[in-house]
């Protein structure tokens, strides 16, 4: 006994002792504040114009360009798994499609309003989100309509945005996600939803925070939405710029968003942050957006380290920093990993 006595004698203050709070798996998941789960997850989807299509985007492991009559077959085992949202972007692939208003952006025929038609009548329990940008429609690939010197002009930009997104909403939407970062088109797009009476029932989802950068380079592979001239510094955030980051967050907020977002996700981080305290009764999503995906999946496949450890790590800061819905292209791995 006596010896018992003198090996736990501790020197020093007796919190110090933290390992037994982690020494179980079970343990470990409780030291987590929020924990994946399916319902957190959106799909990100690209649909062509070309219904049959199926062709695997180079710079994007594992996900395609589908045309209409390729989701179903696609989608059902995943709803089957437990997706629960997915968010789609439009792919004009028909040479004439492009102009400089973005006119095919709402296409009563085009690829999402048919989309989301199609989504609303085959899967009841599957909530769409659509993404609301023109550079996907445009000849010049900008998020808007254009000066003549070659800048957005906010008010035509914002016009355009928030017709399309109500065209989005008329047609089965559940939310609207506006991506252009034209100021004030948060505002544009509740009140024609208010307008058009179903504002009650239509989610806007703000792109808030989004920052410029390297990591959308898969998407405007995948998407054909390269701008054909400069870039989108003069639009999107500056990466440094943690300060204008909140500022559209608290704005975006007053402008009638119900969620906001914070893109890209794993180095903005303390964006993230920023936007659970800024907005602390909304929930925060973050993008992961398609260049993080694609350096995980080339960093795993250079051995550098497993694929599903480091996807889990990237979530779990990303739910860490405050963020409760995640919009993943990882999202099909997930449902399997988060079922075993
Ligand atoms: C369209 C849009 C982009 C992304 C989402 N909506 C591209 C861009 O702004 O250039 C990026 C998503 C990704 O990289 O996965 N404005
Ligand atoms: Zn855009």
């Amino acid at each position: 006994a006596s010896t018992r006595a003198t090996s736990v004698s501790i020197s020093g203050d007796i919190s110090s002792q933290l390992h037994a709070g982690y020494s179980h798996p079970l343990a470990r998941s409780w030291q987590a504040e929020r924990q994946l789960t399916k319902e957190m997850l959106i799909y990100p989807l690209f649909v062509t114009d070309n219904p049959d299509e199926e062709t695997p985007i180079p710079s994007l492991p594992n996900q395609y360009r589908r045309g209409l009559n390729r989701l179903v077959p696609f989608l059902t085992p995943l709803v089957r798994k437990g997706l629960r949202s997915v968010m789609l972007f439009g792919v004009p692939l028909n040479p004439n499609a492009k102009d400089p208003l973005g006119t095919a952006a709402d296409d009563p025929s085009g690829p999402v309003i048919q989309a989301i038609r199609l989504l609303r009548a085959q899967f009841p329990n599957l909530y769409i989100t659509v993404d609301v940008c023109l550079c996907e429609y445009t000849s010049h690939g900008h998020c808007g309509i254009l000066c003549d010197d070659g800048s957005l002009n906010n008010t035509q930009s914002v016009e355009r945005i928030s017709d399309v997104a109500l065209a989005y909403a008329l047609a089965g939407a559940h939310c609207v996600a506006p991506s252009d970062m034209n100021d004030g088109r948060v505002r544009a797009i509740k009140l024609k939803l208010i307008e058009a009476g179903i504002s009650h029932q239509v989610l806007l989802m703000s792109y808030a925070a989004k920052f410029s950068g390297s990591l959308y380079g898969p998407f405007r592979d995948a998407a054909g939405s390269a701008p054909s001239f400069g870039d989108r510094k003069c639009y999107q955030l500056p990466p440094g710029g943690r300060g204008l980051a909140r500022r559209a967050i608290v704005r975006d907020v007053a402008e009638g968003a119900d969620i906001i977002m914070v893109k890209p996700a794993s180095n903005f981080l303390d964006i993230i942050s920023d936007a659970k305290e800024l907005a602390k009764d909304m929930p925060i999503a973050a993008y992961q957006v398609s260049g993080e995906y694609a350096m995980i999946h080339a960093a795993a496949k250079a051995g550098v380290f497993d694929l599903k450890e480091m996807a889990f790590e990237s979530t779990q800061g990303i739910l860490r920093a405050g963020a409760g819905i995640v919009i993943s292209y990882f999202t099909p791995d997930f449902l399997d990993w988060l079922s075993t």
